[in-house]
């Protein structure tokens, strides 16, 4: 059974991510650390306790670090509501965040899992960045680690045009963990382009009476009105969603390419921009696993099946 640990900052394509995850029966789950991001870290930490509550599971969410270690932030508050989950007026949780911080809490899962364990980020990369700055040898006991971020072909989705939010959010981390972690694989804003889920095949799914469907429903209202208004969008773009099925799936990946990448720390328009080798000409031995294309249908059948299941 895949053991996996989720760095996080929900955020609705976490969410359906994270839902994603509890819902394969070949994966345990064996915690969540949160990370500041998509909104500040006292509601990335709520909602990740309201995704343990809402699958009626018993598992640690690890607050993180509150800022990148460069502020200030940005935030996507106008994309995923001031709260991170659309501002639907849910319930407090019941549940309690651990008190072990999720860089300790990343250490602690490596050596107890050594050998065996899969990391997953899905925001911006502050939590594992200070981790390896504490033990530089944390890769050798973490066989596989999937990275959501980056703009390989430099479209981005900031107002730093070439940056992709998770890596622009915190440039320095991300910088630090492209250059010590030897290996690792990456699903960045372009794949999420090209991989677009239409409309009208998620909003059927969402009607499903299951508690996952009912709160990627409600959360998600505000998100789905605000793509469509502004981007004349007929498909939703789920990047965190889209990796983890790489995590759950890796057979879904129809086509990769293993380049030297690594994160510009400046420029007006380009920091936090993930610049790729494309062309080998540094001689830098290859870093990251870049995932080109994705089994659309693959996706899809992970995508329904978490809503419809869960
Ligand atoms: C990434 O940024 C966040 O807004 C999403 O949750 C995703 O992790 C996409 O650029
Ligand atoms: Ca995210």
């Amino acid at each position: 059974m895949t053991k996996l640990l989720i760095d996080t900052d929900p955020g609705v394509d976490d969410a359906l991510a994270i839902l994603m995850a509890f819902a394969d029966p070949a994966v345990e789950v064996v915690g969540l650390t949160v990370a500041a991001g998509n909104v500040g870290l006292h509601h990335t930490v709520r909602n990740a306790l309201r995704l343990v509550e809402t699958a009626g599971l018993d598992l640690p969410v690890h607050p993180g670090c509150p800022a990148p270690i460069l502020p200030p932030p940005p935030s996507a508050a106008f994309v995923h509501g001031e709260d991170g989950f659309g501002d639907a007026g849910l319930p407090e949780p019941a549940r309690r965040a651990s008190s072990v911080h999720a860089v300790d809490a990343i250490l602690e899962a490596a050596r107890r899992h050594a050998g065996e364990l899969t990391l997953v980020c899905l925001g911006p990369l502050t939590n594992l960045a200070v981790a390896l700055m504490i033990d530089p040898t944390l890769p050798s006991r973490v066989p596989r680690l999937v990275v959501m971020g980056g703009a390989v072909d430099g479209r981005g989705n900031t107002e730093r045009i070439k940056a992709e939010f998770n890596i622009g959010f915190d440039p320095e981390a991300a910088d630090i963990v492209f250059r010590r972690w030897p290996h690792f694989e990456l699903v960045d804003w372009e794949a999420t382009l090209a991989h677009g889920i239409p409309f009208d095949r998620l909003d059927d799914w969402l009607t499903a009476e299951t508690p996952g469907a009912r709160l990627m429903r409600a959360i998600a209202e505000k998100r789905h009105a605000w793509v469509r208004a502004h981007r004349s969008a007929t498909h939703s773009h789920l990047a965190d969603a889209l990796a983890m099925a790489v995590v759950l799936e890796p057979a879904l990946v129809a086509e990769a390419e293993e380049r030297h990448v690594s994160v510009s720390l400046v420029g007006e328009h380009t920091r936090g921009m993930t610049v790729v080798d494309w062309t080998c000409r540094t001689g830098l031995a290859a870093n990251v696993r870049i995932a080109r294309r994705i089994d659309q249908a693959g996706f899809e059948r992970r995508v329904e099946g978490a809503l419809r299941a869960g």
